[in-house]
């Protein structure tokens, strides 16, 4: 594997990869000193053309974590602005002796080009583009079920387990959802059921060839799939022309008939979790309490995120192998 585009190029043995190396990550995370010097003298550069909090901040924790150094460029105030190409950034990144490209960017496919054009010749991991894929935000969410369904807690998993057997509902804006798709796709690599469930406005045109089951009906959906993870997603709104553009009849209907509330959350499984990729819209996708209660793994992901992202710089970056001071 020599860059992360996307979730579907991960063979089972490879995810599994990933999350192991992540687990070995978390465990140095709660040492006095966090840093390793794995990447020492090798520099990092996230190239954000869209905004974002958590991801961006998640990328530059792993690398500097594992010591490189990390150059961040967002398209805002950079001559991207000035009508710069794609092309020119990347000329202008290789230039500069970088040694690995994070990069975020309003269009699909990008990631991919900047991976194959031939223009830079190191790995690039998407952290996001448009509507298709965000693999790392996957492999955190895989991780934290791994955890959670293997120990009931947010506690290291064993190494080589899968998510064989489980059963998570995505339910909310796939349309827009770079998160959902990565997720469908990953979550069937590792041997989960998958149900998606949305407004008919809101799934996107070709879902038939997705391995998961497709519901509109949220109620129906959670007593029938029985799920240990319910994940909820963000109504991307700026994805929209207007407010609601048309894609529900108002935020109320939608909450009532998508939304998790305190009702839905009494009525799953005893030990189903809550997950959301955040941003969140409290009291749209997710009410206040189902996102604050002990169920919620909200706030874990982000923690994960760190974890997942050191493992996949690793194993991107330094070859997978344990240099000098490495992982141990
Ligand atoms: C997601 C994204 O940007 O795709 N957020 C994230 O990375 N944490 C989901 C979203 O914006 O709704």
């Amino acid at each position: 594997m020599r860059h992360l585009l996307s979730a579907a190029d991960l063979s089972l043995d490879e995810a599994v990869l990933i999350l192991d190396t992540a687990e070995a990550m978390a465990a140095t995370q709660g040492r006095a000193i966090k840093k390793l010097p794995t990447l020492r003298g090798q520099t990092v550069v996230n190239l954000f053309f869209e905004d974002s909090t958590r991801t961006r901040i998640s990328f530059e924790a792993a690398a500097k974590r594992l010591s490189a150094d990390v150059i961040n460029f967002s398209a805002k105030g950079s001559s991207v602005s000035k009508g710069e190409s794609l092309k020119d950034t990347a000329l202008t990144l290789q230039a500069m002796g970088i040694d690995g490209v994070v990069i975020r960017h309003h269009d699909s496919g990008a990631p991919h080009r900047l991976a194959h054009a031939g223009w830079i010749d190191v790995p690039v991991l998407n952290a996001g583009d448009g509507t298709h894929q965000h693999p790392t935000q996957a492999l955190l969410d895989a991780f934290t079920m791994r955890r959670h369904l293997t120990t009931g807690q947010d506690a290291p998993a064993p190494d080589g387990s899968s998510l064989g057997g489980a059963s998570v509902v995505i339910v909310g804006d796939v349309l827009h959802s770079r998160v959902a798709r990565s997720n469908v796709q990953l979550l069937h690599t590792l041997g989960a059921t998958v149900t998606i469930v949305a407004p008919p406005t809101l799934l996107p045109v070709g879902m038939e060839s997705w391995p998961c089951r497709v519901s509109y009906d949220l109620d129906a959906a959670l007593a029938e799939a029985r799920p240990d993870a319910v994940m909820m997603l963000r109504v991307q709104r700026e994805r929209m022309s207007s407010a609601g553009g048309g894609f529900f009849p108002s935020p109320q209907e939608y909450h009532r008939r998508y939304g998790l509330d305190g009702a839905r959350l009494r009525r799953l499984p005893a030990h189903a979790i809550v997950m959301h990729p955040g941003p969140m819209n409290r009291g749209l996708e997710i009410s206040a309490d189902a996102a604050d209660s002990p169920r919620s793994t909200i706030v874990q992901q982000v923690a994960n995120g760190v974890s997942v992202r050191m493992a996949v710089l690793y194993l991107l970056l330094a070859g997978g192998e344990k240099t000098t001071g490495g992982i141990s």
